[in-house]
């Protein structure tokens, strides 16, 4: 065999979320965290937020896939495929039930101890995104989460007893899930990223569609300044951590070469990328903040001592996820509008979409490797990637199975996309795609748009036994992870 394009030490894995696979909503001492008060939606019809449980209401979080109480045989198969890493993140709720606690809650983080355990019995690397849209909704209810200072605290408490007490065995740390969410004007987002209904609850509740970027962009220095305390705090333990961003890069194309079309493409992806990466890794904010505050009659609040801390706490590493690229304009108001996860824009004449609509475009991760390497020169990671599709149970020599042929061609298309730019120069240290078990949508609250090499018998209305099934990917996947990605091909 050629020697792999791959270093050797390259981290295969996949990652997933609390909220999107755990289940156990309130065992254990688990306090609800904002994702628990989240109804389904669908491709069509954004999901609605509840205010308390109400009865009758399916939640998608609280059972999920009842990875709570299977993970020791999820885990087993995640080492079969021969995971190097394994991305998860911790739910604040399960170790600070309403965040405000003094002392973390035992029994939550006793879970957390026997699944890094497990990880560590298969040789499997942990990585912990300490926050992944399920702030304590009590935060939430107290003072509307990240819109207040009051969350560093209460942010910067949970971490370090994380850090703390798992700071020998975990190497790997993100400290916020796709923090530019909050750079963008989509309902879900804001309440995802910062825990926060904008401005009027009924409003939000019933439109979820009420913007404020005041707001916002106070929530987002709010975090940077969390983030930031956090890698100093790791730092002071053990300067071996790695610490990194964690961002949604959104490869932006202007639809035409019409330069009002480029620059408006510059713009959005100065605010969508590097207005969060530039703090995150350069410790300040990039050249054009003030003219972009000043132009949306933002006032951000910085306290004494913000500065300096924003530059001592960098991250280490750089990491994003990367779905689908976006297509903008600025002259043609008559495009058609593309749907998308967080980001919105236009079609791209030259992509296919997803049945969910995100366009598939493994070229537009090859620029962005080149795009974030060439800015910020530091180890990258994609830490999501995959495609959300329908799967169908078949059953084959007595065997259930899927034949998923559809999501080895994305992952075979992005992977070879991966190859070229380390080819290339990028130093890209490791890919988790996303989802490598069946888990919820964070989207759309379905089970039925699935990510996963392992499929899980679990539906939108919540039937299913959880039964966990090997698809075709699984077998390919564990293939590519053995070649270090030299075998590609789907055989
Ligand atoms: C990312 C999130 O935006 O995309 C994940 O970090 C999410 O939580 C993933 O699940 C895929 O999006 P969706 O909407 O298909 O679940």
């Amino acid at each position: 065999m050629n020697k792999s394009i791959f270093p050797g030490n390259f981290l295969w894995g996949g990652a997933t979320a609390a909220n999107q696979l755990e289940g156990a909503y309130n065992e254990d001492g688990k306090g609800l965290s904002i994702s628990d008060l989240l109804l389904g939606g669908d491709v069509d019809t954004p999901r609605t937020i509840t205010t308390e449980i109400e009865k009758g209401k399916f939640y998608p979080s609280h059972e999920a896939i009842d990875h709570y109480h299977r993970y020791k045989e999820d885990v087993a198969l995640f080492a079969e495929m021969g995971f190097k890493v394994y991305r998860f993140s911790i739910a604040w709720s399960r170790i600070y039930p309403t965040g405000l606690e003094n002392e973390p809650n035992e029994e939550g983080l006793r879970f957390y101890d026997n699944l890094i355990a497990e990880l560590k019995k298969y040789n499997i690397e942990p990585m912990i995104t300490i926050s992944h849209y399920e702030s304590p909704v009590e935060l939430t209810r107290k003072f509307n989460g990240w819109e207040s200072r009051k969350m560093i605290d209460h942010y910067v408490k949970f971490a370090t007893t994380l850090l703390d007490r798992y700071k020998d065995d975990v190497k790997y740390w993100l400290t916020f899930n796709e923090i530019n969410i909050l750079s963008r004007d989509v309902g879900v987002g804001t309440y995802l990223g910062g825990g926060m209904y904008p401005d009027d609850i009924d409003d939000f509740l019933n439109t979820k569609n009420i913007d404020n970027s005041q707001q916002r962009f106070q929530a987002l220095h709010h975090q940077f300044v969390a983030s930031a305390k956090v890698v100093n705090y790791a730092r002071s333990l053990n300067k071996d951590l790695h610490m990194g961003c964690m961002i949604a890069y959104r490869m932006i194309y202007p639809l035409t070469s019409h330069p009002k079309d480029v620059k408006f493409a510059q713009e959005m992806t100065n605010v969508s990328n590097f207005y969060c990466g530039d703090v995150q890794v350069k410790g300040y904010y990039p050249y054009f903040a003030k003219k972009f505050w000043q132009d949306r009659n933002i006032k951000i609040k910085f306290e004494d001592g913000d500065e300096d801390i924003l530059k001592s706490g960098t991250v280490d590493y750089y990491t994003f996820s990367y779905y689908q690229s976006s297509t903008v304009t600025a002259t043609d108001e008559t495009a058609e509008k593309q749907v998308g996860n967080f980001f919105n824009g236009v079609k791209n004449p030259y992509l296919e979409a997803s049945e969910w609509g995100w366009e598939i475009d493994p070229l537009g991760l090859r620029t962005a490797l080149n795009q974030i390497y060439e800015r910020y020169e530091l180890p990258l990671m994609v830490v999501e990637n995959g495609l959300g599709a329908v799967d169908e149970l078949v059953e084959r020599s007595g065997e259930k199975m899927v034949d998923d042929d559809y999501r080895i061609d994305y992952l075979q298309s992005h992977i070879q996309a991966m190859k070229e730019a380390i080819e290339e120069g990028v130093n890209l240290v490791g890919y988790t795609s996303w989802g490598p078990i069946d888990l919820v949508s964070a989207g759309t609250g379905q089970m039925h748009k699935r990510y996963g090499y392992i499929y899980v018998d679990k539906h939108d209305d919540g039937s299913g036994d959880l039964s966990r099934y090997k698809k075709k990917s699984f077998y390919w996947y564990k293939d590519v992870i053995s070649t270090n990605g030299e075998d590609l091909e789907n055989n």
